[in-house]
């Protein structure tokens, strides 16, 4: 664990408040053994997709994670549902270690909603049996209150009673999310883990699938992990923002902290990729150009660097911890500071 890591570690045991925290997390995956995949790949064999990541999730929150693909952010969210163990550091649930131990009890509590909701239901169930067989496996109602509390849960999520007799290949891509989120709740989990949700929708319904998350919040109380590949979508849903590169956080801020004063210029080419009103307000330098470098090979330094418009040599040479740089604000940048003094674009278009 890095002396950031166990620094906060040691103060955060004694007032632990979040609902999920990991500390010093880590995950690597050795390139396989096969003479196939050895072939052609004569660099390092260890691919780090996680490398040090600290983050909490408060409760009643949506805390956005946010970056491009390959950036670790399924990694951890797999890692947070215990789908996949990590090499290193540890994961708190509610200031404990209970999440280690990955019985029926702890798996319910944190629930994940995929991209693809196809693949999490089970095409040869009935909506009617699938949420039936989950509420009587975890002991949620007795037998005689589980058709009411299908409806109930449909009525949660958008649904009507009607579709307790249809399979999931009747609905369409939206109604299937729907789906796949009221079968998430349905076990009454404390949080909620969703990859990417919406990636795979049509805009249009894509809008209302993030007020239902909104709407969920509000009504149970659930504390969120929301996960997107692009800041526009997160902007009017999340509290807070972490702003993931490379298997690293390096910008975690309040929403609008963040979109108002971006200190990373990872997350400022972000911002200024979303589409906007009126051409020209944007600045080019921050555009991102090509693909992150491999995380087989993660750059010496600051691990941004060679796709950085303000680097130089003392980014080539230090790979910055993530420190605050404002309130409630923190960046692992070395350049915050001049990175402040560049005027930001007019804001982002509204999504519909
Ligand atoms: N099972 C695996 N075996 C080997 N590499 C993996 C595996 N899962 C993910 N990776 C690699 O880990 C990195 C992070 O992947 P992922 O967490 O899926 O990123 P994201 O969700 O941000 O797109 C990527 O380089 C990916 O290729
Ligand atoms: S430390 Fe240097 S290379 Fe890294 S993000 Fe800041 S300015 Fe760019
Ligand atoms: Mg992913």
């Amino acid at each position: 664990m890095s002396p950031v890591s166990a620094a906060r570690t040691a103060s955060a045991e004694t007032t632990d408040t979040s609902m999920l925290r990991v500390s010093g997390l880590t995950k690597s995956y050795s390139r396989g053994t096969s003479l196939l995949s050895r072939l052609g790949s004569s660099g390092p064999s260890t691919l780090k997709a996680l490398d040090g990541v600290d983050l909490d999730l408060r409760p009643g929150e949506i805390l956005a994670l946010v970056g491009e693909s390959g950036s670790g952010k399924s990694t951890l969210a797999k890692i947070l549902v215990g789908s996949t163990t990590a090499t290193g550091g540890q994961v708190f649930y509610r200031g404990t270690g209970a999440l280690a131990r990955r019985d029926r009890e702890s798996s319910r509590r944190v629930q994940m909603v995929f991209q693809d909701p196809y693949s999490s239901l089970n095409p040869r169930l009935t909506v009617g049996r699938m949420l039936a067989e989950l509420l009587l496996l975890h002991k949620i109602v007795p037998r005689s209150e589980v058709r009411a509390e299908s409806v109930r849960l449909l009525n949660l999520v958008g649904l009507e009673e009607e579709v307790l007799g249809a399979y999931p290949s009747q609905f369409s891509g939206g109604q299937r999310q729907r789906l796949a989120i009221a079968r998430a709740i349905a076990v009454r989990p404390d949080v909620l883990i969703a990859d990417e949700p919406v990636s795979a929708l049509d805009v249009s319904v894509q809008a209302t699938i993030l007020d239902l998350f909104t709407s969920l919040r509000a009504e149970l109380g659930l504390s969120i992990l929301f996960i997107a590949h692009n800041l526009a979508v997160v902007q009017h849903l999340s509290d807070r923002v972490a702003v993931m590169y490379l298997g690293r956080i390096v910008e975690i801020a309040d929403t609008r902290e963040l979109f108002a004063h971006p200190r990373h210029p990872y997350t400022r080419a972000l911002i200024d990729s979303i589409p906007r009103m009126r051409e020209g307000s944007v600045n080019d330098a921050f555009e991102l150009d090509g693909e992150p470098p491999s995380p087989y090979d993660v750059p010496a330094g600051c691990r941004f660097h060679p796709r950085c418009a303000l680097a130089s040599e003392i980014c080539r040479a230090n790979d910055p911890p993530l420190l605050q740089v404002r309130p409630a604000h923190e960046s692992a940048c070395l350049k915050a500071d001049e990175l402040a003094a560049i005027p930001l674009p007019e804001p982002p278009q509204e999504l519909p």
